[in-house]
């Protein structure tokens, strides 16, 4: 078939007749959003010709992406996490608000009610032969002021690339902590340097990137939720410096801003103040939260997690 058979106005009427617009009724923000979502599709659909096979074939892929409860990967892998980010951060920048840590994605593999410590955590169990890792920093608000009792979600793959509860192979909440920051607003998680990983080979996702040409691979990285009383959370990621996938997160979450280099520590005290028997690899991560203000965008997002029973 040709392309550009309808009208603007035919698809225009149609795509508020399914969304109940002028019809009383309903939720106002569900038809609006249905309605402008429902036009541009009949234009895409028009424009670009797709056939009753093309259609039927979509529809399919996210029937399959919602059974393999893949969207949560799907989004990032097309830029739409970033892109919300991107959003707040703009919206920040209106609010006048700066000096943070920068934000980055969560990514779809967060399970809630890790472990609690205070000032430091042993990550790992001890059962993964990677290379011995140091993480530390110090949480601060945008004045420079130490904040104590602040509590830093952590979380991040294993040397293999794998995550605890996700990949049935690890004990529940291996390489997941919360530290509360001691009264010099520091952490210190001592754990595994984790690898990068890629989406599962039977993945729609997967799928979805060799479509379009792209790889689907992640650079490594170590996940962070940040929150202290009176501050705004904060969601974000650091990266290691010489990663092949730096650049090229196939999830878009590397900033440049959140890239860290590893201190290779090999020195025998040093090794045996950190409580390790061998050379150890170190990260430093300092934090800056921003205070919660009237009219600050939101960043504590409503969102589904898991927890490890
Ligand atoms: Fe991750």
């Amino acid at each position: 078939m040709p392309a550009n058979l309808m009208t603007k106005s035919q698809m225009k009427k149609l795509a508020e007749q399914a969304s109940g617009i002028g019809q009383p009724g309903g939720d106002a923000r569900v038809k609006e959003i249905t309605n402008r979502l429902l036009f541009r599709l009949m234009q895409v659909i028009d424009e670009c010709d797709v056939s009753m096979e093309e259609f039927w074939a979509g529809v399919g892929f996210i029937a399959q992406t919602a059974k393999n409860n893949e969207f949560g990967l799907l989004v990032p892998g097309v830029a739409l996490e970033h892109f919300l980010d991107l959003r707040l951060d703009e919206a920040d920048k209106k609010a006048g608000i700066k000096g943070g840590t920068l934000r980055t994605i969560e990514g779809p593999l967060y399970v809630a009610g890790a472990p609690l410590s205070k000032g430091e955590a042993r990550m790992d169990d001890g059962t993964d032969p990677g290379e011995p890792f140091v993480i530390e920093g110090r949480v601060q608000g945008e004045d420079g002021n130490i904040i104590a009792g602040a509590i830093v979600d952590i979380w991040h793959a294993n040397s293999k690339g794998g995550y605890s509860f996700i990949d049935g192979e690890q004990a529940p909440y291996n390489l997941r902590r919360r530290i509360e920051t001691d009264e010099k607003g520091g952490y210190l998680a001592r754990s595994i340097v984790p690898n990068g990983y890629g989406c599962p080979p039977e993945s729609c996702t997967r799928m979805a990137m060799n479509a379009l040409g792209r790889h689907a691979e992640r650079p490594a990285h170590v996940h962070f939720f940040i929150s202290a009383p009176g501050y705004r959370k904060l969601t974000t990621q650091f990266n290691f410096t010489g990663d092949k996938y730096l650049y090229s997160d196939f999830a878009f979450g590397t900033r440049e801003e959140l890239v860290v280099t590893l201190e290779r520590v090999t020195d025998s005290a040093a090794i045996r103040n950190a409580g390790f028997n061998r050379p150890f690899a170190k990260a430093t991560f300092d934090v800056t939260l921003t205070k919660e203000r009237a009219g600050a965008p939101k960043t504590e997002v409503a969102r589904e997690h898991v927890m490890a029973a």
